[in-house]
């Protein structure tokens, strides 16, 4: 299938390794315009260029998702490079586990940073953004749908050990996904989120010891991770009109692990 996003200009952030790069390449590839935000290295510029060798329009933004400035920087990237913007993807994250006894206020801090302080930012940004135009077009009737698509885990919904600050933000993902979808439901912005688990860089020194290793895999009804390609098409599907009558909702794309 293809042509589901023709033209949704698409803000993915995170998108230069892993999920988020697979999301970017699926969107692209269903006819979206991408905005690659990735903060470290030269991801996102290796990423727009594996978008436009492909014939996709894609453009890069290096800020730091986390803070108000940075989601504004975001969403101006979009704005510059396609006019506007219909899909937001809040993937960027990062990972500093310690038992909650040794944990330090930086690795606290870090985390939520990123995924809490950035996921809500990046959110503010663009419905700041949208509210005027989608207030009048639902009063004009037949209004186009917006989306958000928040990204948990399976640590937000049920915790996991190591992981207070990241299970923390990720649960609170899950009430800014809940809290949006009732404030924003009314202009026809839904906004939902994806609970994957595949193997990235993020995961792939979960399995390093096969001890550990064959523990962790068995806790998954269908026994191993995903790829990120897997998880990917779960975001095209929230992200097209397919799903319009979907919202506030946490779809697990995660092997059976959360059940
Ligand atoms: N991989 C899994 O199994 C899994 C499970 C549950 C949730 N998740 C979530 O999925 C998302 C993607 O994870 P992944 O496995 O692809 O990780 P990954 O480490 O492969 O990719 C994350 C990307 O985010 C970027 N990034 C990190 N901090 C950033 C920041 N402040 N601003 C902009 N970019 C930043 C990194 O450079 C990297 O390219 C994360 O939110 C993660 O918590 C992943």
């Amino acid at each position: 299938m293809s042509g589901r996003l023709t033209d949704k200009a698409c803000i993915v952030t995170g998108a230069g390794a892993g999920i988020g790069l697979a999301v970017a390449k699926a969107f692209a590839a269903e006819g979206a315009r991408v905005v690659v935000n990735d903060a470290v290295g030269d991801a996102a510029d290796s990423a727009v260029e594996a978008l436009r060798s492909t014939g996709a329009e894609a453009v890069a933004n290096h800020d730091p998702i986390g803070s108000v400035a940075s989601a504004d920087a975001v969403l101006a990237t979009a704005i510059e490079a396609f006019g506007d913007v219909d899909v937001l993807v809040n993937n960027a994250g990062i990972l500093r586990d310690r038992m909650m006894h040794k944990m330090s206020e930086e690795e606290w801090d870090a985390v939520i940073e990123v995924h809490l302080k950035g996921t809500w930012a990046c959110g503010r940004a663009v419905v700041r953004h949208w509210r005027d135009a989608a207030k009048q077009e639902v009063d004009a009737g037949n209004p186009p749908h917006r989306k958000i698509i928040n990204v948990t885990s399976a640590s937000g919904l049920i915790g996991s050990v190591g992981q207070s600050n990241y299970a923390a933000a990720k649960m609170g993902i899950v009430g800014l996904t809940k809290t949006w979808a009732k404030e924003l439901g009314g202009l026809a912005i839904n906004v939902n989120a994806i609970a994957p688990a595949a193997l990235t860089a993020m995961t792939e020194p979960l399995l390093e010891d096969p001890a550990i290793a064959k523990r962790r895999l068995a806790r998954f009804a269908l026994g191993r991770y995903g790829t990120p390609e897997e998880i990917a098409p779960a975001f095209v599907f929230l992200a097209s009109d397919e799903s319009n009558i979907i919202t506030g909702q946490v779809l697990c794309v995660d092997g059976g692990l959360v059940i």
